[in-house]
């Protein structure tokens, strides 16, 4: 794990193969603590998968940084609109000249159409995007945890389901990555903040992101996590609905 902000404390750990989590620590005044994670892939056609809050777009450049040259990044993703998910989507796309947003058709036709200063590269459910070596496809799952827009983007080179707010632990002094038990912190961290949108298709999605057999789960807050992702997942589906 190499910091690269001794101030904020931000990090960054290469999860899996070319997959570095960004992390940034958040400490409250009462006393809580939270953090917040990007994805990088680095690849001939690098991939930033969620951007940060706005206010943390300094952080998360001088990160990427320390990876590859930031001018070089390509697609600017995310799961769904939300300020840690894109809110300094404009600041990359100016800060990267050949980057363009990557969403699904969703986040493309309700805001980042609107939003973006650049047209997105929509993408359909299903769809696969080349990198080079990784692969990413965009799997849309509406209202997964929450959004009419939310989808995630499962890499098929590391097996790695970017699992956006799913398994949302809280605490800001986690490991980069863990074979630890998440569900059992990120259920209590949902219980006590209830940020799920529950739906009839709740299980329908979850079983289809546990059909990728994800051996990683990036998770944008907390640890990452290495394990039968599959199995994690339906877990959640169970627990979601019992
Ligand atoms: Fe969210
Ligand atoms: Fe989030």
């Amino acid at each position: 794990m190499t910091v690269t902000n001794s101030q904020s404390g931000t990090n960054v750990h290469e999860i899996t193969d070319g997959i570095y989590r960004i992390n940034t620590p958040v400490l409250f005044e009462n006393g809580n603590s939270f953090s917040f994670n990007q994805y990088l892939i680095a690849d001939d056609e690098p991939l930033l998968f969620h951007t940060g809050p706005r206010n943390m777009f300094p952080l998360v450049r001088e990160a990427i940084a320390s990876v590859l040259p930031v001018n070089q990044l390509r697609y600017i993703a995310f799961s769904h609109v939300e300020a840690d998910e894109c809110g300094s989507l404009n600041e990359w796309l100016a800060a990267a000249p050949q980057s363009m947003p990557l969403c699904g058709t969703i986040a493309a036709m309700v805001s980042i159409e609107d939003l973006a200063d650049r047209s997105p590269r929509v993408l359909a459910d299903g769809e696969v995007v080349s990198l080079g070596k990784h692969r990413v496809r965009w799997l849309d799952a509406p209202h997964i945890p929450h959004g009419w827009d939310c989808g995630f983007l499962s890499e098929e080179l590391t097996r790695t389901l970017l699992c956006g707010d799913l398994f949302t632990q809280g605490g800001a002094d986690l490991p980069p990555i863990t074979e630890s038990d998440i569900l059992g912190p990120s259920e209590g961290f949902r219980h006590q903040m209830d940020y799920f949108s529950y739906t009839k298709n709740t299980h329908e999605i979850l079983e289809r992101l546990a059909s990728t057999e994800p051996t990683t789960l990036a998770c944008m807050h907390g640890s990452a996590w290495s394990g039968d992702g599959a199995k994690l997942l339906r877990d959640l589906a169970d627990s979601l609905t019992s």
